[in-house]
């Protein structure tokens, strides 16, 4: 397959840098002046040429000092740590490593106090970079940090390659990308990760209603694929469920050219799932995590579902598909019902691309959450807040269940007034039906699960939205 990411790869070595280490970061901030050193031997002493350039320590600021080694000019880097907070030093990683973009090689030193976790994290996922052939996107070749906790380096790298898988599924094309190779990615993952994996097709598929629904239409099927971790002793069972659309061309109620291409990221809820599962043996997570993807291409053919039909979903409930561009929750549903009626779930979370209503009302930067237990959307919250993927909570509007009502069904997947208001909070409303009553996160990621362009840790494209959160709350 012509897809390549460019491997970054990380060391962690002694607290010096190797004598031809190609370009040196050193830490500096408000109450950390960079150390002496005899490879910082520099034309302009160092506290001088920081005072030239009005620079304070703070988080994203980088000087180039000139240094003279052996005969010739090279360049260290003073990186601003601010507070050395989780926050600070995340952004602090991430400029670091855009300033190294072209080189072979960057040794990081890394400050001797703060979230220096964040920094690795920062700097890792800030170079990442998903090219096909000769993609113009550049970075550095590897990142070597040198000091340091390694345990705290290891845990922030570990984050970051979780995060990076879940951006290459998402940047991966739809041509290549089915749900029959998605559930492939996911064995394969499975198989390194030591996970349990099923994966059902066909006419395995008989009840999921939902998942064939939508899949009917593509020349590629549809695939439901369960993630299993079980440590020793769980504390509690928690079940993730991603929506795992690898093309939404909207159906027959077809999206605008405008609108459909950026969908090849309509499975980026299924792809954190996968992701965040990837690294949970690494962090000894203490809770059985169960996690679901369905998995299906929404397409236009002959024998694409139509509008006005009605579905039966898992479980026997029936919905009257009145639009077929709503069709996240359609295979949600599925997949939270076979949670609640075979899995005895104790929590369950959703991450999914679900609505543009979504996007428009919280904008790239903050996911949407809805919880129908409070300490849980506070416990997501706060996760969120720790790891830099921030949600902010909206509303399960009872009032707005009416609209949810068919004539001919148990329920519509829209509006039936097709008003189109609070569109999100319709489709979250859709999801709690099938939650049999158990405490549910449903997490709207359609807004930041893709950056229009680089900006710190994040880079254009996909960006691995709620990997880090959910492993926080997992770990936590
Ligand atoms: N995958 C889209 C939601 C989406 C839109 C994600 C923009 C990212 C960016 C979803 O399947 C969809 O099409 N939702 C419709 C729902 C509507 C038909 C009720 C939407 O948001 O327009
Ligand atoms: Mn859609
Ligand atoms: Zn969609």
């Amino acid at each position: 397959m012509p897809i390549e990411t460019t491997p970054v790869l990380t060391g962690v070595r002694g607290a010096e840098p190797a004598p031809d280490a190609e370009l040196v970061a050193l830490p500096f901030g408000p109450d950390l002046t960079p150390a002496a050193a005899p490879w910082l031997e520099s034309p302009v002493p160092v506290d001088a040429l920081l005072a030239h350039y009005e620079a304070k320590g703070e988080p994203g600021e980088v000087v180039e000092v000139p240094t003279a080694r052996e005969g010739s000019v090279r360049r260290v880097l003073l990186y601003g740590v601010g507070d050395a907070s989780a926050a600070a030093l995340r952004k602090a990683g991430a400029s670091v490593a855009r300033r190294a973009k072209g080189r072979a090689s960057l040794s990081v030193v890394v400050p001797s106090e703060g979230e220096t976790a964040a920094l690795v994290e920062g700097a890792l996922l800030a170079a990442y970079t998903f090219t096909i052939g000769n993609g113009r996107a550049k970075s550095v070749g590897e990142i070597v940090f040198l000091g340091g906790d390694e345990r705290e380096l290891r845990r922030g790298e570990t984050v970051a390659r979780a995060t990076a898988l879940a951006r290459d599924l998402v940047n991966t094309p739809s041509s290549v990308k089915t749900p029959a190779w998605l559930a492939d990615q996911a064995k394969a993952v499975a198989a390194e990760s030591g996970l349990a994996v099923r994966v059902w097709e066909g006419s395995e598929l008989g009840e999921f209603g939902g998942i064939r629904a939508v899949g009917q239409g593509s020349i590629s099927p549809p695939r439901l694929v369960q993630l299993s971790y079980t440590p020793e002793n769980p504390r509690a069972h928690v079940v993730l469920v991603g929506k795992g659309i690898t093309f939404d061309t909207g159906g027959l109620s077809l999206k605008p050219t405008e609108g459909m291409k950026t969908m090849k990221t309509d499975m980026a809820g299924g792809a954190t799932v996968i992701a965040a599962m990837s690294a949970l043996a690494a962090f000894d997570v203490p809770v059985r995590v169960t996690g679901l993807v369905a998995c299906a291409e929404n397409s236009i053919s002959g024998s694409a579902q139509r509008p006005g039909d009605v579905i039966t979903q898992y479980g026997g409930r029936t919905v009257e598909v009145l639009n077929t561009d709503a069709e996240g929750r359609l295979v949600l549903a599925d997949a939270l019902a076979y949670a609640d009626a075979e899995l005895d779930p104790d929590v369950v979370v959703d991450v999914a691309t679900l609505t543009g209503a979504a996007k428009i009302a919280l904008g790239q930067s903050l996911g949407a959450v809805y919880a129908t237990d409070d300490a849980l959307a506070a416990a997501l919250t706060a996760a969120g807040e720790a790891s830099g993927e921030r949600l902010w909570r909206m509303p399960l509007v009872d009032d707005y269940r009416a609209m949810l009502d068919s004539e001919v069904a148990d329920l519509a997947n829209v509006d039936r007034t097709m008003s189109g208001a609070a569109g999100s909070i319709a489709a979250a409303l859709f999801l709690r039906e099938f939650t049999g009553g158990r405490p549910w996160a449903h997490l709207d990621i359609a807004g930041p699960a893709r950056a229009g362009s680089d900006e710190g840790e994040i880079t254009k494209g996909g960006t691995g939205f709620g990997v880090r959160l959910l492993l926080r709350y997992l770990t936590a």
